[in-house]
């Protein structure tokens, strides 16, 4: 049960991670869980999260926007970002709630600093310049081989294809892509240790459960927001 105290300040929890690596179905359990123990939960996905973003993310995922540039790409998900932060985001850590983002700029850092190549420098200032300093308390990378992830990913998109529902675009690059993805998260988990946790999402999906349970836990006790 969280104090009053605990309760006004909110934390912001990121989870990160390849595409097929498992976050929605850890971010719904995690959320169940907190809102077990009587949390106000904010879930929020980027990017999406509000109308606008809903709309800059069918920009960004449509396949037939091929001869999109790295920077417009950047430039999109900020925007998205923007919107979120602004509408819900912001609002709700205002409350005191927790707000579980699926994905933040480090994956921005790790997609397109990484893996587009652009480099990490720039998304950190964009970062600095647009998202005026909101950090997360806690981000959950859900490490697992380029080649697992890849398969998961193929696999979940062909069968939500059939139903017309998923546009791919990010998910059609070549292997050696997401092998810099997963390298520039693991250098983003050393940078910020004190932020990170890496859990082996190759797991089967309770031990990860369990893992991302005891993380959060480790937060917010640390917050001294748990009442034994
Ligand atoms: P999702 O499937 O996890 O919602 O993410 C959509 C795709 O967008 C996924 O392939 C990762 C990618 N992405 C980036 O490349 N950069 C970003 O900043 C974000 C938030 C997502």
């Amino acid at each position: 049960m969280p104090t009053t105290e605990a309760r006004r300040r909110g934390w912001l929890i990121t989870f990160e991670g390849l595409d097929g690596c498992g976050k929605t179905t850890q971010i719904s359990r995690l959320a169940s869980r907190l809102r077990q123990a009587d949390y106000v939960v904010l879930v929020t996905s980027e990017p999406g999260g509000t109308t606008v973003g809903e709309q800059i993310r069918r920009i960004l995922l449509d396949v037939t926007n091929n001869n999109m540039v790295p920077l417009t790409e950047v430039l999109l998900y900020f925007a998205s970002r923007v919107q979120n932060l602004e509408e819900c985001i912001r609002p709700a850590l205002a409350r005191g709630e927790v707000v579980i983002v699926d994905r933040f700029t480090d994956s921005t850092i790790a997609y397109q600093g990484y893996g587009r190549r652009l480099g990490p420098a720039l998304i950190e200032r964009l970062h600095e310049l647009l998202c005026g300093g909101v950090q997360p308390d806690l981000t959950i990378l859900l490490d697992l081989e380029p080649e697992v992830a890849l398969a998961r990913a193929t696999h979940r998109n062909q069968h939500l294809d059939d139903a017309g529902q998923r546009q791919l675009r990010m998910d059609l690059q070549p292997l050696e892509f997401y092998a810099r993805v997963r390298a520039g998260y693991q250098e983003l988990a050393k940078k910020y240790s004190w932020r990170y946790r890496l859990i082996d999402a190759s797991q089967p999906p309770e031990h990860v459960e369990a893992a991302v349970w005891q993380a959060v836990r480790g937060m917010l006790e640390q917050a001294g927001a748990v009442q034994d």
